[in-house]
C-alpha cells in the first residue's frame, strides 16, 4: 500500500501516520523528520535546510526527492509505505509518479486532512516533541506527566524551532500557495479522499482506516509477480 497524507502543518498527518505504522507495519516516511535528523547530525544538507525550515520555507525539490528516492530502496518499504509531508509541490508529485512507475508501482490513495487555518495555530504552538523517540505531546490537550520529560523514554521534550506563531503563519501561506494545488492533481487521478481532521484523534484514525482501498495496486503487483 502506498499512501500519501496530505494536509496543512498541524493537521495531524504525523500523529495518524505513526498510529497506522504501528498497526500495519508500513513505515512512515516523513521528509520533515528526515531533514530534522540531518540537522541533529550537523550534515551539510541539514545546515542548509535549517535556515529554510526555520523561516517556514520549503527546501528545494531536488533535495527531498533525492531523500525519498533513497529511502524507498530500503527493504522495510517492500510492503508499502506512508508518505507524510511529501510530495509538497507539483514538481515533487511528478517526480514521485516517475520514480514509482520505474518500479511498476503507483500511489494507491491520498488522504487529505481538512481543517481551517484558525485551528492549526493553537495545535502547533502547543506541540511538544520528545527529542529522542519523537513521541508527541500538546501542552494543553496531552501534556507529559512530568513537565518537559518524555513519558515513554525519559528524555527531554522540546518545542520545534518552526512552531512559533510567526513561522506557523508563514508555513500556512506556503501550504496554500505551493502544496494545495496537489489536491486537484490527485483528485484528477481519482486518488484523493478528504477527511475531517478537526475530529478527535481516535475518530480521525477510524476515518483514515476506512479510507484505505480494499486492495492496493502494490498488492496486486506482488500477487501477479508471485503468480508468474
Ligand atoms: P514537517 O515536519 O513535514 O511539518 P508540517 O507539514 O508542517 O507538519 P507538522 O509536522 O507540523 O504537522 P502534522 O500534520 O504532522 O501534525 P501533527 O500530527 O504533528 O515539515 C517541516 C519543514 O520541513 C517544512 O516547513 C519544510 O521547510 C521542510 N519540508 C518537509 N517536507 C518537505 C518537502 N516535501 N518539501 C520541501 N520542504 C519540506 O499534530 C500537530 C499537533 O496537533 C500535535 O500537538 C498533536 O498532538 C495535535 N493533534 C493532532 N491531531 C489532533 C486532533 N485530531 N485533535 C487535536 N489535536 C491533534
Amino acid at each position: 500500500m502506498i499512501l500519501i497524507f496530505l494536509g496543512p502543518p498541524g493537521s495531524g498527518k504525523g500523529t495518524q501516520a505513526k498510529r497506522l505504522t504501528a498497526e500495519k507495519s508500513w513505515p512512515q516516511l516523513s521528509t520533515g523528520d528526515m531533514l530534522r535528523a540531518n540537522i541533529a547530525q550537523g550534515t551539510e544538507l541539514g545546515i542548509a535546510a535549517k535556515k529554510m525550515m526555520d523561516q517556514g520555507n520549503l527546501v528545494p525539490d531536488a533535495v527531498v526527492v533525492g531523500m525519498i528516492r533513497e529511502r524507498i530502496k530500503n527493504s522495510d518499504c517492500l510492503k508499502g509505505f506512508i508518505l507524510d509531508g511529501f510530495p509538497r509541490t507539483i514538481s515533487q508529485a511528478e517526480s514521485l509518479d516517475q520514480m514509482l512507475s520505474e518500479k511498476g508501482l503507483r500511489v494507491d490513495r491520498v488522504i487529505e486532512f481538512q481543517i481551517q487555518d484558525g485551528e492549526l495555530v493553537g495545535r502547533l504552538s502547543g506541540r511538544r516533541t520528545c527529542s529522542s523517540c519523537a513521541t508527541m505531546y500538546h501542552v494543553k490537550t496531552s501534556p507529559p506527566k512530568v513537565d518537559g520529560v518524555c513519558d515513554k523514554c525519559g528524555n527531554p521534550v522540546i518545542q520545534r524551532a518552526d512552531d512559533n506563531v510567526e513561522v506557523i503563519e508563514k508555513r500556512l501561506k506556503v501550504y496554500h500557495a505551493q502544496t494545495s494545488p496537489l489536491i486537484q492533481y490527485y483528485s484528477q487521478q481519482g486518488k484523493l479522499l478528504p477527511i475531517d481532521a478537526t475530529k478527535a484523534m481516535d475518530q480521525v484514525y477510524s476515518r483514515v482506516v476506512a479510507s484505505l482501498p480494499k486492495r492496493s495496486f502494490f498488492g496486486q503487483f506482488l500477487s501477479r509477480a508471485f503468480a508468474r
